[in-house]
C-alpha cells in the first residue's frame, strides 16, 4: 500500500466527478481514501472560484496543511480544480509547502506530478487540451468502489457566458464527450453495482451541439436509459434557454428518468436577466417549469438564484420573490452576488450594498425554507419510492431519495442498500422526509 489519500472537493459536481477521478487514478497506485485528513500522506484540495467565499475557504484550508508541514509533518500536498487552474503558478509561488498544482484538463499527470512530489520536484499543470482534441477522463470502478448513485460527465466547458460567470473563463469553451463513451462509462458502473446515473455538464441541453456525431442531449438519454440494470438517471444542470419540448418529453417517455429538474433561474426580474446575459425572460421561464411538469405533474423542481446583482432594485428583487411564490421550487440555491475577476458584471459597479445584498437574501431563504416545509409536510401518509443510497448521515438509519430527489431517512437492515423499497412518509423535516417500511410480509 502506498499509502492514504484524503480528497477535500468544494464547487459543482464537475469537481466531485473529478475528485472520484483522481481517487482512482491515485488508488491504481496503491493509495487507499481516508476520511481523516491528519491521518493523510496525501492531502489534495479540489477547489471552486465560482464566488469570492469558497475561494477564502480554499486557503484556509492550505494554509492549515502548510503549518502542519512547516512542523515537519511528511505529506504531498496538492492543490487542483479551478482556483488551481486560475491561480496555479502565483499559488505555487506564494505557498512554499504546495507540492502540485493541478488544472481541470490536467487530471491524468496527477500520478506522476505525486511521484514527482514524492523526490522533491514541485510542479505546476495547468495546460488545456488542445482545441479539437480534448480529453476526457473515464471511471475506473476496479480502483474504487463506486456508489449506488454516480455521476457522469457528458462533455466540459461553457458556452453561455452568463456575466458573473467565472466557468467559461475556467474550464474553457463546451465540449462534447462522445456519446458511446458515455454509454460503455454508464454501463461499466452499472455493472459495477451502481443503480442511478446524473448525467453532468454546465449545461447538459446543449450537448452534442457543433458535434459531428449528430446526437442530441433526448437522444443522449434514450441511450442512456437503455443500458440494462440502470434504475434511475437524472442530469443537471439545465439552462431555460436550451430546455426544450423534445426534452421535456422524455419525463413521459422514459421510465428509469426521474421527475426531477434542477433549472436555474438566477433572477426574476427581465432588466436584470438580460444584464446577466441569460436569454430568456421570466415568463419564458416559468412557460418552460409548466413545459416539465406537464410531462411529469409530480415531478420537483429545484434551482439556483442571485440576488444583488449590479444594478438590482428593490422592485427587481420583488420580481424574484414574485418567481419564487408562483413556481414554489422544492429546493433553492440562492446566493449574494460577488464579482469574480475577468468576467463581463465585474466591469458594472457592484452597487447593492452588503447590508441589502444580505437582508434580500435573509428575506428570499426564509420564505423558500417555508415552501420548502410546506412541501416536505405534503408528502406526510403518502407512500414513495425511495432508492436506498446508504447509511443516513447521523449514521442511525438508512437514507435514499425519491425520484423527486427529497431525501428520505427510515430504519431497515443495510441489505436494503441498492434497492428500490416504499417507505411510508411519517415526518416533513426542513430538508428531509423521515419515514418507516412499508413492506407487507413476502
Ligand atoms: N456571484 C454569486 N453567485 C454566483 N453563481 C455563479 N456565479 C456567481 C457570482 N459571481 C451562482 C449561480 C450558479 C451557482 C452555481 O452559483 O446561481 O448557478
Ligand atoms: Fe466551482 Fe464553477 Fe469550477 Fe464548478 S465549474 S468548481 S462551480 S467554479
Amino acid at each position: 500500500m502506498a499509502g492514504r489519500l484524503h480528497i477535500r472537493t468544494f464547487g459543482c459536481q464537475m469537481n466531485r466527478y473529478d475528485s472520484d477521478r483522481m481517487a482512482e487514478l491515485l488508488g491504481a497506485e496503491g493509495y487507499a481514501l481516508t476520511d481523516e485528513p491528519d491521518e493523510a500522506d496525501v492531502v489534495l484540495v479540489n477547489t471552486c472560484s465560482v464566488r469570492a467565499r469558497p475561494e477564502r475557504k480554499v486557503q484556509a484550508f492550505l494554509q492549515r496543511f502548510a503549518a502542519d508541514k512547516r512542523r515537519g509533518r511528511t505529506l504531498v500536498l496538492g492543490v487542483t480544480g479551478c482556483v488551481a487552474q486560475q491561480h496555479g503558478e502565483r499559488w505555487l509561488a506564494r505557498i512554499p509547502e504546495l507540492d502540485l498544482v493541478l488544472g481541470t484538463d490536467a487530471i491524468p499527470e496527477l500520478p506522476a506530478m505525486v511521484r514527482d512530489a514524492h523526490g522533491g520536484t514541485r510542479r505546476c499543470e495547468v495546460g488545456e487540451d488542445p482545441d479539437g482534441a480534448p480529453r476526457f477522463l473515464e471511471a475506473h470502478p476496479a480502483h474504487r468502489v463506486p456508489g449506488i448513485s454516480e455521476l457522469v460527465t457528458v462533455g466540459k466547458g461553457c458556452d453561455n457566458y452568463c456575466a458573473y460567470c467565472i466557468v467559461p473563463l475556467v474550464r474553457g469553451r463546451e465540449r462534447s464527450r462522445p456519446a458511446g463513451a458515455i454509454v460503455d462509462e454508464v454501463r461499466r458502473l452499472v455493472e459495477a453495482g451502481t443503480r442511478e446515473i446524473t448525467l453532468i455538464g454546465q449545461n447538459v441541453n446543449s450537448y452534442g451541439r457543433g458535434q459531428a456525431e449528430g446526437v442530441g442531449f433526448p437522444a443522449l438519454l434514450d441511450r442512456v436509459a437503455g443500458v440494462g440494470g440502470l434504475v434511475r438517471l437524472r442530469f443537471t444542470t439545465s439552462h431555460p434557454r436550451d430546455f426544450s419540448e423534445e426534452l421535456a418529453r422524455r419525463f413521459g417517455e422514459l421510465p428509469v428518468l426521474c421527475d426531477w429538474l434542477h433549472l436555474p433561474f438566477q433572477a426574476g426580474a427581465d432588466p436584470v436577466l438580460k444584464r446577466m446575459n441569460r436569454g430568456y425572460t421570466a415568463a419564458e421561464y416559468r412557460d418552460k417549469v409548466a413545459l416539465f411538469r406537464e410531462y411529469a405533474p409530480e415531478g420537483a423542481v429545484g434551482a439556483d438564484c442571485i440576488v444583488g446583482f449590479p444594478g438590482e432594485t428593490d422592485a427587481d428583487f420583488m420580481a424574484t420573490m414574485d418567481l419564487v411564490e408562483a413556481v414554489r421550487f422544492d429546493q433553492l440555491f440562492s446566493f449574494k452576488y460577488s464579482p469574480r475577476p475577468g468576467t463581463a458584471s465585474a466591469r458594472l459597479p457592484d452597487d447593492v450594498p452588503a447590508e441589502v445584498k444580505a437582508e434580500r437574501l435573509r428575506w428570499l431563504q426564509a420564505r423558500q425554507a417555508e415552501i420548502t416545509q410546506e412541501k416536505n409536510r405534503a408528502f406526510m401518509g403518502r407512500t414513495v419510492d425511495v432508492l436506498v443510497e446508504g447509511a443516513s448521515a447521523r449514521g442511525d438509519q438508512l437514507s435514499g431519495r425519491t425520484t423527486t430527489n427529497h431525501i428520505v431517512n427510515f430504519i431497515a437492515e443495510a441489505g436494503r442498500i441498492g434497492s428500490v423499497v416504499p417507505v411510508m412518509v411519517e415526518e416533513g423535516l426542513a430538508n428531509s422526509l423521515r419515514g418507516r417500511l412499508a413492506l407487507t410480509a413476502a
